[in-house]
Parts: C-alpha cells; sequence; structure tokens
C-alpha cells in the first residue's frame, strides 16, 4: 500500500499504474468496537464506530471481463476473470476484492453482460491490528462496484455481500460487525448494532464534548482469524445454546445463566456466559452513553475486558498489561477490541493525558520485554463513501 494515501494520491497511483484516470475513488473505514465482542455471530448486539483510517479504491472499468487490482506494496497487480470466479482462485488479500465480486453474484447479482475492472487500492488502517482492515477492503470494492454497474443495492445488501465474501472466500466465520460499521459509521457517532433486528442506529458518543480521547494501543501481536480460536469459540458458542435449547445465544438473558450453570460443561458455560452478559453490557452502554455521557461508560468497558479475559479467554498477556496500564494511569475505562488473541485494545482517557497514557503502556511494554506498542487516538468518523 502507498505511504500517506490520499483520494487523490490513490488516483494518481491508478493513473500511473494503468496509463488513464479512474472513473472514481471509493473509501471505507477500519472501525474499533467500543463494547460487544463475539457477540455478532450469536445474533447480538454490539456497538462499534468507524475510525478516520480508511483504505481508498481508484476503479476504471474495462472493455474486457477481467478484473485486476494492485496495491502500492504488491509488484504484480492480481487478476480474475468475470467468466471464472472462483475462490479457490483467489490468491492472498486480492481474496477480499474479488470475493465481493463473488458474493455480489451469490447473492443474485447477475454479472453476464458486465464489464471488468481495474482497481488500485490504498489504505492506512493498520493490518492485523483488530481494525477490520478487510473489511475496509471489501465495503470500499462494494460501494464502488455498486455505483460503477449501476446496482443500486442497499447499504443493508452491502453488508451482507461483505460478510459472504469474508465467510465465503477469505474463509473467516466471522458475524457482520465490522462490515456494518464500514457501511453505516457516522462522524462523531457510534453504530448501535442490533444483528438480529437487522438494525444499525447511530448514537451519538460526545467524546470531544467531554473531552475524552479514545486511544487504540496495538500490541502487534498477530492474530489470524481464519485459521485460530475464533472459529473454535464460535463453535462453542453455538454447542451452547443447542444445550440450552435455544437458536442462539441472543435468546438467553442473564437470568438463564443459572440454568446455564447446571446444564452446561464449565467451558462452555463461560463462554456462553461472556455472551449473555456482554450483550447486556452494550445495551447497558447505549443507554448510559445517552444518558450521562461517555464519561459514565468506563465500568461497563472494564467488565467487558475482565469478561473477556476470564470467561472467553481470548485476551493475552499484552492486552491485559495495556488495559491495566492504561487505568492505573487514570483511563476512564479499557479493554481489548476485536476478535482477540493480539490485536489492538482501547482506552477511554482525559484528553490532556493521551500522551501519558501512551507513554506508561509503551513503558510497561518495555519493562515486560513485549514488542513496542503503536499508540494512536481514533475518532468516530463517516462510513463508507465516493470521494471523487
Ligand atoms: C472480528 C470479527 C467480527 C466480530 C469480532 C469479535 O472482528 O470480524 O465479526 O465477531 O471479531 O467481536
Amino acid at each position: 500500500m502507498i505511504d500517506i494515501p490520499s483520494p487523490e494520491s490513490t488516483a494518481q497511483a491508478f493513473e500511473d499504474r494503468y496509463g488513464r484516470r479512474p472513473d472514481g475513488v471509493w473509501s471505507a473505514p477500519g472501525r474499533v468496537n467500543l463494547i460487544g465482542e463475539h457477540t455478532d455471530y450469536n445474533d447480538g448486539l454490539v456497538f462499534p464506530f468507524a475510525i478516520e483510517r480508511r483504505t481508498w479504491a481508484a476503479v476504471g472499468r474495462r472493455d474486457d471481463r477481467l478484473l485486476t487490482v494492485h496495491s502500492g506494496a504488491m509488484p504484480e497487480p492480481a487478476q480474475a476473470s468475470l467468466d471464472a470466479l472462483s475462490p479457490d482462485d483467489f490468491d492472498g488479500w486480492s481474496a477480499y476484492v474479488f470475493g465481493v465480486v463473488w458474493a455480489m453474484r451469490e447473492r443474485g447479482v447477475p454479472l453476464e453482460g458486465r464489464t471488468g475492472f481495474d482497481i488500485m487500492l490504498a489504505s492506512d488502517v493498520p493490518l492485523g491490528a483488530g481494525l477490520s482492515s478487510s473489511a475496509a477492503i471489501e465495503c470500499a470494492v462494494a460501494i464502488a462496484l455498486n455505483d460503477e454497474w449501476d446496482l443500486g443495492l442497499t447499504r443493508r445488501e452491502l453488508i451482507y455481500i461483505c460478510q459472504l465474501a469474508e465467510n465465503g472466500a477469505v474463509g473467516a466465520p466471522t458475524g457482520n460487525m465490522d462490515q456494518t460499521a464500514s457501511l453505516m459509521g457516522e462522524p462523531g457517532h457510534g453504530v448501535l448494532i442490533d444483528v438480529r433486528a437487522e438494525t444499525a442506529d447511530p448514537v451519538a458518543l460526545h467524546f470531544a464534548d467531554e473531552d475524552l480521547e479514545l486511544l487504540v494501543i496495538d500490541t502487534r501481536v498477530h492474530h489470524e482469524h481464519a485459521t485460530g480460536g475464533y472459529g473454535e469459540r464460535r463453535r462453542s458458542c453455538e454447542e451452547g445454546a443447542a444445550a440450552m435449547g435455544v437458536p442462539s445465544l441472543r435468546d438467553l438473558a442473564e437470568a438463564d445463566l443459572a440454568r446455564a450453570a447446571e446444564l452446561l460443561d464449565d467451558v462452555t458455560f463461560r463462554r456462553v456466559k461472556h455472551v449473555v452478559t456482554e450483550n447486556a453490557r452494550v445495551a447497558r452502554t447505549a443507554d448510559v452513553v445517552q444518558a450521562d455521557g461517555p464519561r459514565a461508560i468506563g465500568d461497563l468497558l472494564v467488565q467487558s475486558h475482565a469478561s473477556m479475559r476470564d470467561d472467553f479467554e481470548i485476551s493475552c498477556a499484552e492486552l491485559d498489561l495495556a488495559v491495566e496500564t492504561a487505568l492505573a494511569n487514570g483511563a476512564v475505562g479499557a479493554r481489548m477490541t476485536g476478535g482477540g488473541f493480539g490485536g489492538a485494545a482501547i482506552a477511554l482517557v482525559d484528553a490532556g493525558r493521551a500522551e501519558e497514557v501512551g507513554e506508561a503502556v509503551e513503558a510497561a511494554f518495555a519493562e515486560a520485554g513485549f514488542t513496542a506498542p503503536i499508540v494512536f487516538v481514533v475518532n468516530p468518523a463517516a462510513g463508507a463513501h465516493r470521494d471523487l
């Protein structure tokens, strides 16, 4: 990917590579999840927001049926054909792009008679940090093609297309929080998602009004959802729901946990307990942030982290140290964010103390002998749109 990208630089990179101007430039953001982890594939509640870090896609139609995609970091473009689109042929990162086209076809978008396209990608969403760099690519490509091919698909349909690309072409068994946040984000707002009800409502977060900043602490511990413990957690949730006789864990409330403790083995019970209590925390967070403001959500963030550390067991030493150090240095709240097993933590801090908290985390990591983390501020930003 090219350095410090922008819509203009991405258009220029397209022109340098393909020898013509692109038809347009579209972009989609990464996301941070404020609260609600591993609830999305359980039909539950999630409360992420889109961030300013984005992936840009400069796109130009071709006059044949080929699809090519290039990013500054790759020496050769990846290529596919609209006539023979199979996830088996997608290679590495290009699956995020071609997977969207494949998923469009799978969900009933006819590809006959359409022309192919060239794409230049550029991104400043860090890879593997739990900030949904993959959803940013999928969503940027999806809205670009929706315009280029004049498909008239709704954002809701694009969410499902991008999720199918992730599940069916990339092979990661994720829910659709990332794609929903990337497509539905609004500046200054979180996206309160109810996966079962298929709703995604903007809720003002008021961080800046309350003089707060949200720090991302990228531990640089790598996670790999396609092969890691993510799928295993998902299976535990399905087993827990089946044993409790409900279609999904969304159908259980905190009052059902006593019965779950009797019916389920210890590990499955703790997985179920996390999801059930996390759904309740998401609902409470959305209520509290609207009634009392963002300073009042700190305890809920901390409880969420404890639940992931102790019950769902998806944290790691680096994430725990990031959270503990941020809290010890005055953070209002902190938790790991994303799929877990590495990636990033978030800390809600007084704007004036962001630097101090970041330095304290860096010092604690150095002392523990961990790889230096990357700490930066994120702001709730706009979802996917056309830039040029
Ligand atoms: C990853 C997945 C999401 C979600 C989170 C955990 O980010 O892509 O769908 O399941 O993990 O909350």
